[in-house]
């Protein structure tokens, strides 16, 4: 059995470690294939090409597990929405056209994103038994930040947008949902050992709308997960206390803390549950000192619990891989003291 399953399933304290955006644009290798690939979606849909950058983190790293390289975007690509990807400004995706949305059945949508469910089996056949294959979506409601543009320019919500959309958002919530599941269960098909949730934006949700868009659509596909057999992690960044709230409600396998919560009161208020993450990304642009003091902080506070190191969000574009071996290093040396 595999560490991360051991520690998820059988509350084991192994210790075992991944890093959130480990297949990506902070590895020379990934960068060589991106540079001759310059349509994001196209290389995310070439599976022998996915499978390869799947696997580079474990041929380079002392790692538990790979993350399959996908995004989560093809959820909104598949369901009609062109997606591009735009140097500095990030995704931009074509006005939400409710009629093609009607359309898409389940057998089309399998068709579009069969190149990652193809990927996934290449992929699984490259890895050791011992490491695990972790498959993703994005939350609904993190979906829908991106498919109704709702982002403004300085990265908030915008709220007035946001209101408008509500009727909408509620009138495609069930199918999105839906087509979630249906992408969660073919990758469990293809061979997935894990599932993430990635509810990157569930933070810029006002108060009042947290239990519609984020806890109640994160349950049922949680409840999905459980229902196939398939451990899941939940990572509802941003929603500060209330991730007490969400464990409460949404009872995941696991849960996957951000930066801004403090560990000691995750360790605290996070009770009877596996937790996973939390160091800041941008600590590994800093000094060897400083990065130490704090990743040795959350080895010291998870001492002797179910915890699976990771980051409190992805690893950032410029950061050394020599500094994501000197983590893996410090953590697998780690004793408990
Ligand atoms: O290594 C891995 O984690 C696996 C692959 C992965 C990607 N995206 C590849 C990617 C995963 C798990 C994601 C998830 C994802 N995608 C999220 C949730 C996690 C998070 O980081 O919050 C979100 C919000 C997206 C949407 C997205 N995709 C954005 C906002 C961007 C542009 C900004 C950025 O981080 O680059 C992407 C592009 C993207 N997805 C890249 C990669 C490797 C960079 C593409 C490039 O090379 O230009």
């Amino acid at each position: 059995m595999s560490k991360i399953i051991n520690t998820l399933i059988n509350k084991k304290c192994d210790l075992p470690i991944w890093f959130m955006r480990q297949a990506g644009r902070h590895l020379p290798e990934f960068r060589k294939i991106r540079n001759n690939n310059k349509d994001f979606i196209r290389l995310c849909l070439n599976s022998k090409l996915s499978a390869k950058i799947t696997v580079q983190p474990l041929i380079r790293y002392d790692i538990d597990a790979a993350i399959i390289f996908s995004d989560i975007l093809l959820i909104p690509y598949a369901l009609g929405q062109k997606v591009s990807f735009k140097k500095n400004t990030g995704p931009e995706l074509s006005e939400f056209d409710f009629d093609i949305f009607k359309k898409i059945n389940k057998k089309k949508f399998k068709k579009i994103l069969n190149p990652v469910y193809q990927a996934i089996k290449l992929s699984k056949n490259d890895m050791d038994t011992k490491k695990s294959l972790i498959c993703f979506i994005g939350a609904p409601w993190t979906l829908i930040f991106y498919m109704f543009g709702l982002k403004k320019i300085n990265g908030e919500l915008d709220v007035n947008k946001f209101k408008r959309k509500i009727p909408e958002i509620r009138k495609i919530m069930t199918k999105l949902t839906n087509f979630s599941c249906e992408h969660i269960k073919n990758q469990i098909l293809a061979g997935s050992d894990i599932v993430q949730i990635f509810d990157t934006w569930a933070g810029l949700l006002p108060k009042k709308y947290i239990n519609e868009f984020c806890i109640k659509p994160n349950l049922r596909i949680v409840k999905f997960c459980k229902k196939n057999k398939i451990p899941v992690i939940c990572f509802p960044k941003g929603l500060k206390k209330n991730y007490k709230l969400f464990v409460s409600k949404v009872k995941p396998d696991c849960i996957s803390i951000d930066y801004d919560v403090n560990p000691s009161w995750a360790k605290l208020n996070l009770k009877n549950i596996c937790i996973q993450g939390g160091l800041n990304p941008k600590m590994l642009l800093k000094s060897e000192k400083k990065l130490m003091y704090e990743l040795n902080r959350y080895l010291k506070v998870f001492s002797g619990k179910p915890y699976i190191f990771n980051l409190g969000h992805g690893i950032m574009p410029n950061t050394n891989p020599s500094t994501v071996n000197k983590i893996i290093n410090q953590v697998r040396s780690f004793n408990g003291k």
